[in-house]
């Protein structure tokens, strides 16, 4: 069997002629990565600017979380929840006392913890709230995105994710983004037994909604007795500059998604975090996955939390943002016909390119930026978030930003 590829070509004429098109890449081959760095198959250098999608905040193979892999993985990786293992009880008591709950649920993917929330409030809701049998709604906001099964793209507002894909998951209800009044209609409903949100919609292009917006949710549903589900896969992990996006508000919600940036981009591991009352609602044999909890992804997400606070990645995070935005908004003076706009929080920004959705130009200067040695990618038509790993410093964030000014006075449009 062959175990290398001689030429980035060759890489991306196998994915393409043997994998299955469910992705339109960057074309570019990476082979290594350390910190915020990334290295191509021909050994060309990229400073990463997309960390798998916020996966990666704590830069690429960090020695520490590489160091608990190694160790867990050479010890044991896998008993199933048929058995106890010695680590799940210890991260568990970590995790629970980190983002302050009762109880956790681990599981492996983000889309895993969103259903695993779901299901959570669907049983709270018919066996404390009192919803009639089959009858609980759970409200998103259009533009949402938590993945890709048949869940979550019923409740997707975005047609390459549900188109031909149905039939369609029942008792969801889509409302506007940031639009309170429709939400307080939405309530008025005694089924409703859940709201999922993102704090800030990232695959929607990074949308942030008004401040206190969050909070106001957060009371709503308190005062309805409706649960608020914070979908933190992406936002959370010191990403926006505090260890919650959800923080910046002082909100708590009543059960809390997270994945990617738990186990530093290492493996998948996804987690649902909820006080009792919630959570043992799930009993022995309704709910679980093979690997979720598994010691490997214990050690890891560990480790990788212990990263974040000791290298005070949500504080690195919040002033790197701040200096990002002022350079992204330079840029929008000098060159308003290219880019109008910039948004974000912390390390999760966007800027958008002045152009029709359904234009290439956005896909097109990604390009331009990676032959200059720095590697994003469109979310939505025309706008290029902007996320690199949270362990970027000051210097290495003004480089980057010249990177993107310079592309920007040489892009033709
Ligand atoms: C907010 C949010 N939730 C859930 C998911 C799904 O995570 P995964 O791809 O690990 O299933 C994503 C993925 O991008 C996400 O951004």
């Amino acid at each position: 069997m062959q175990t290398a590829v001689s030429t980035s070509q060759y890489a991306i004429e196998l994915e393409d002629r043997y994998g299955a098109h469910n992705y339109h890449p960057i074309p570019v081959v990476l082979s290594r990565g350390e910190g915020i760095h990334l290295w191509d198959t021909e050994g060309k250098h990229y400073f990463d600017f997309l960390s798998a999608y916020s996966a990666v905040n704590q830069g690429h193979c960090h020695p520490r979380i590489i160091s608990a892999l190694v160790e867990q993985a050479q010890r044991l990786t896998l008993t199933s929840r048929a058995f106890h293992n010695d680590q799940l009880g210890l991260y568990e008591k970590f995790v629970c006392e980190y983002f302050g709950y009762d109880k956790v649920l681990p599981m492996n993917t983000g889309v895993e913890g969103g259903e695993t929330a779901i299901k959570l409030c669907r049983k709270w809701a018919y066996e404390i709230k009192g919803v009639p049998k089959n009858q609980a709604k759970i409200i998103f906001a259009k533009g949402n995105f938590w993945g890709r099964t048949l869940s979550a793209i019923s409740s997707s507002t975005d047609p390459s994710s549900f188109e031909n894909f149905g039939p369609y998951m029942t008792g969801f209800e889509l409302i506007p983004y940031n639009d309170l009044e429709a939400l307080a209609k939405a309530l008025e409903d005694p089924n409703v037994a859940g709201v999922m949100l993102e704090p800030i919609q990232g695959e929607a292009g990074v949308v942030v909604p008004q401040e206190g917006y969050l909070r106001k949710v957060a009371e709503m549903c308190k005062a309805k007795r409706v649960l608020f589900i914070a979908d933190e896969v992406q936002t959370g992990i010191a990403r926006t500059g505090r260890r919650l996006a959800c923080d910046h508000e002082n909100v708590k919600p009543d059960i809390l998604i997270l994945g990617k940036a738990l186990s530093g981009g290492v493996l998948p591991v996804s987690a649902v975090l909820a006080d009792d009352e919630i959570m043992l609602r799930i009993r022995p044999g309704q709910h679980g996955s093979t690997y979720g909890g598994n010691p490997l992804a214990c050690a890891v997400a560990t480790a990788a939390l212990q990263v974040v606070t000791d290298e005070k990645l949500s504080e690195n995070a919040e002033k790197m943002g701040v200096l990002f935005r002022k350079r992204m908004q330079k840029l929008i003076e000098k060159r308003p016909d290219l880019v109008s706009l910039v948004r974000g929080k912390g390390l999760l920004n966007a800027i958008v390119i002045n152009d029709s959705e359904k234009s290439e130009k956005a896909w097109n200067f990604c390009l331009e930026l990676k032959e200059k040695g720095l590697l994003a990618k469109p979310t939505h038509g025309n706008i290029i978030r902007f996320a690199p790993p949270l362990v970027i410093n000051e210097d290495e964030l003004m480089e980057c930003c010249d990177i993107i000014e310079q592309t920007a006075e040489s892009f033709k449009q």
